[in-house]
């Protein structure tokens, strides 16, 4: 029986008051802030990690304490799918109408925007903003001298801005967004009005390499924040926290199966939490739950997340094969190549190389640092499980 209300949020931003851990980053976020409105400064971080990492929970999160405890107005922008600066932009306002509507300086915001805010949905209950290509062009140039100008029409209510780009993708490779940031910065920092603006962009890693190929200079403007895994304490933190928020107990022992199998990936966490929740029937979570849970979770991650990242580019018959050999015990995420020799087909030995240099890649396995060369380790023991699933039900 499904249960109406899981606390787990697969996927999405995390609600804040289920954001855990991270105290470092997030008291570094928010001192950046405090020294924009302080020196009325440009300050700028690009915030980096995995997909899934929790990037886009720790802006959010961020974000919501620096408009408390700084009054700064804070804009939360996602720019999937986004390649040129004009939808950038339009996005940018957009959020801000959204932001604004139902605060007080809501009036000094329309009075910026004027005429683009258009009402919008059916019942005309949402706003949008609208403004031709030429507009929003110009708009692109003038970005600092709206953003001072919004501030000073918002006379004192708000102390500064927080803009986070989130989701660069597209973006990142154009280079003309890079050149558009540099001149930015150097605008705003030769500017005779200051203007307290905290600037965060976050993506992936190979996004900021994009951004810094197209404008080497960004590489010292922009400090870099990385998001890691969590560890196992705050992964242990994770689950009480949360389980707790709807009264279910987890035991110590279904605890170590959760961060065995989850391997500190927030994402991953969730997945798993929410499986056990489900597995759950009498608001105690034991070690029959965790392994319930943690093996429906395998399929639901293995579909979600591991098949399209991974099909594409292995999926064919000679290395399911030799997959199937690697994965032949439901609990073991380590393999030596030698011991692979011995067990797999000459065929399959011919492209075994390939292979695994192609999983290395796709992050599905990595060296085992702690056993030496030519020993391997999947980077989720999730993964095992998820390959040797497959392989035990025939999985196809
Ligand atoms: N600090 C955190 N505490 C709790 N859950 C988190 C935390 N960070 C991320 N998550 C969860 O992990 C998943 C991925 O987070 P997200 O912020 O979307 O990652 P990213 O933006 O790096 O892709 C989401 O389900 C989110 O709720
Ligand atoms: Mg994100």
């Amino acid at each position: 029986m499904a249960k109406e209300y899981s606390p787990f949020t697969p996927g999405v931003p995390v609600p804040v008051e289920f954001f855990v851990g991270r105290e470092r980053e997030v008291t570094d976020l928010v001192g950046h802030v405090s020294k924009s409105v302080v020196r009325k400064s440009l300050e700028r971080i690009f915030i980096t990690g995995e997909r899934g990492i929790g990037k886009s929970s720790l802006c959010r999160l961020a974000l919501r304490i620096a408009e408390e405890k700084h009054q700064v107005l804070g804009l939360h922008v996602f720019l999937g799918g986004v390649n040129s600066l004009e939808e950038m932009v339009r996005r940018i306002f957009e959020r801000l109408l959204q932001e604004s509507r139902d605060r007080e300086w809501f009036a000094g915001v329309k009075g910026v925007l004027g005429k683009h805010v258009k009402e919008a949905g059916l019942f005309g209950l949402s706003l949008s903003f609208e403004a031709s290509t030429s507009d929003l062009g110009q708009t692109v140039n003038d970005f600092a001298p709206t953003l001072r100008h919004l501030l000073e029409r918002l006379g004192g209510q708000r102390k500064g801005i927080m803009i986070v780009l989130d989701d660069l993708n597209g973006l990142a490779g154009e280079a003309r967004f890079a050149n558009w940031l540099k001149s930015l910065v150097d605008e705003i920092a030769t500017a005779r009005t200051p203007l307290p603006l905290m600037l965060v962009l976050a993506g992936l890693p190979e996004r900021r390499r994009q951004l810094i190929k197209n404008q080497p200079s960004l590489d010292r403007v922009f400090d870099p924040v990385e998001i890691k895994r969590f560890n196992e304490d705050e992964t242990k933190l994770f689950y009480q926290q949360i389980f707790k928020k709807v009264n279910v107990d987890i035991h110590e022992e279904a605890q170590a199966i959760l961060w065995r199998f989850s391997g500190g990936y927030p994402v991953v966490l969730h997945e798993i939490g929410d499986a056990v929740f489900q597995a759950d029937s009498d608001g105690r979570i034991d070690k029959a739950d965790a392994l319930h849970g943690v093996i429906s979770a395998a399929q639901v991650i293995g579909r979600k997340y591991i098949e399209p990242k991974v099909l594409s580019t292995i999926w064919s018959e000679r290395y399911r094969g030799i997959l199937k050999k690697i994965v032949s015990h439901p609990y073991e995420h380590r393999f030596s190549k030698a011991d692979l020799d011995k067990r797999i087909s000459p065929d399959q030995a011919r492209v075994l190389h390939n292979f695994l240099r192609k999983l290395k890649q796709l992050n599905v396995i990595r060296p085992d640092a702690a056993t030496g060369r030519g020993h391997y380790e999947f980077t989720s023991e999730l993964y095992a499980l998820f390959f040797y699933l497959q392989a035990a039900g025939g999985g196809d």
